[in-house]
């Protein structure tokens, strides 16, 4: 039963949002600035600085350098002017178009952060949905390397810091160097290694018949792809080296680099060589790499890699780029599994219950006075809107999650003295206004 003074609703159905969109109420607010809150002190303690753009750009951006797979889930229309247009998929082609429109003015290394909503037309299921937020972190102009070993340590920093271990996520590490001088030998041509990285991608979820039937299509012989599927069931840099060209093959060196870093700074357990991870963008150079939860079975947390190319494929000045993008939704996921997530509301530090509230309805100016001067001092606090009773006053307080509340007007207390009442304990007693 609706009370008198709630408006009735009317007979139409209420909008829905569109699907795979999120409603954003101040519950799962809250479970987003804990991401980010995490996500955004991780960040600066790698010494990376925060950046945005625009969340729609011009359509050729994505169409000329992300890959097949994620220009088929663009969302994009054509503006007032004619011009084509699209929501961004993605950050990386952003960022290279804003590092290439800078030149040679930016001090390089940067190590750069943004946490851009993104848009892509996918079937939404679960950790997938058609707008969604995504943690970068990228840095350009570091050839070596260091530039890897900075962004898995971040990654695995910041799960920690949301309370994941090692039992819970491990970064799968391959190399798209590794794997092209493996093609190489095998006498793919280049042309032909963008669609066999995709098939690769795809492998998993489309099962080894139809991998090899693409293979076969591509014209690779039945030699090559038995290589490949054996290339594929290497489970350490040791096993590759009988499938690697004769000469120094340098992608296997940077992954002997890279796992020794990591093990030098104890994140052995955390790190796993995993050649089926390709990833579907089209511009990773070099090492690539995902992060995947252990025993819930969700889709990949996060995934990035290098790209050397990009940064000049797009008309900039030849520069090196590595980074990463970790997505809310998958996360949100996994945390919820381990009940790692924030729960109910902030507290608040004082609710001002008047002792006598008036007849007109409306708070005491005198009281209004008081929160504000303990707002002033950096205290949060509320107190009822509409001259409610006193019961009402407290489950207001209560349902906002008060830890105290102050009697305001008691005959316990005079002049700057104030009652007081600790909602957890009980315990109630008069101070002054210094002691709030
Ligand atoms: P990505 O693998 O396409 O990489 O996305 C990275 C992460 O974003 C995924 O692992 C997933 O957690 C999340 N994600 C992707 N699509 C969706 C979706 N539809 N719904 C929810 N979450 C999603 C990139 O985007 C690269 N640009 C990352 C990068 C940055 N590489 C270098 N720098």
């Amino acid at each position: 039963m609706n009370s008198p003074t709630q408006p009735k609703p009317t007979s139409a159905a209420p909008l829905q949002a569109p699907k795979g969109t999120r409603d954003f109420y101040p519950e799962e607010m809250r479970i987003q600035n804990h991401l980010f809150d995490v996500w955004r002190r991780a960040c600066l303690d790698f010494g990376f600085e925060e950046y945005e753009g625009p969340t729609f750009e011009h359509l050729e951006l994505f169409t000329e350098k992300s890959g097949q797979e994620i220009v088929t889930q663009l969302y994009n229309f054509k503006d007032k002017g004619d011009r084509d247009i699209a929501l961004r998929p993605e950050m990386t082609p952003t960022l290279a178009r804003m590092v290439n429109q800078k030149g040679n003015s930016l001090k390089l290394p940067l190590k750069w952060f943004s946490l851009p909503r993104l848009f892509r037309y996918e079937k939404a299921q679960r950790g997938r949905l058609r707008e969604f937020f995504q943690l970068n972190m990228d840095i350009i102009g570091c050839e070596g390397v260091a530039g890897e070993v900075e962004l898995l340590s971040a990654i695995i920093e910041m799960l920690k810091a949301f309370g994941l271990t090692s039992e819970d996520f491990s970064v799968q590490v391959s190399s798209r160097r590794l794997l092209s001088e493996f093609l190489d030998g095998q006498g793919v041509l280049p042309e032909k290694k963008n669609s066999v990285y995709a098939a690769l991608d795809k492998r998993a979820k489309i099962g080894p018949d139809a991998f090899r039937e693409i293979l076969s299509k591509e014209g690779l012989s039945g030699a090559n792809i038995d290589a490949i599927e054996a290339f594929f069931k290497c489970k350490s840099l040791e096993d590759l080296k009988p499938f690697l060209p004769a000469t120094a093959s340098t992608g296997l060196g940077e992954l002997e680099r890279l796992f020794a870093y990591m093990r030098d700074l104890g994140y052995a357990g955390f790190v796993n060589l995993d050649l089926s991870v390709v990833r579907g963008l089209a511009y990773y150079t070099g090492v690539v790499f995902e992060v995947y939860d252990k025993a819930v079975g969700l889709r990949a947390v996060a995934g990035g890699g290098r790209y050397d190319n990009l940064l000049a494929s797009l008309g900039g000045i030849p520069q090196t780029g590595v980074g990463f993008g970790m997505g809310d939704v998958v996360l949100a996921e996994l945390l919820k599994e381990k009940g790692l997530m924030p729960t109910g509301r902030e507290p608040l530090d004082y609710y001002l219950v008047d002792v006598a509230p008036g007849e007109d309805k409306l708070p005491k100016p005198t009281l209004l006075q008081l929160a504000q001067r303990l707002r002033a001092d950096g205290r949060r606090v509320g107190y009822a809107l509409s001259g409610e009773k006193f019961k009402k006053q407290m489950t207001q307080a209560n349902d906002q999650a008060a830890k105290r509340v102050l009697f305001f007007g008691s005959d316990k207390a005079s002049g700057e003295n104030y009652e007081i009442k600790d909602l957890s304990s009980g315990e109630q007693r008069v101070c002054g206004f210094d002691d709030l």
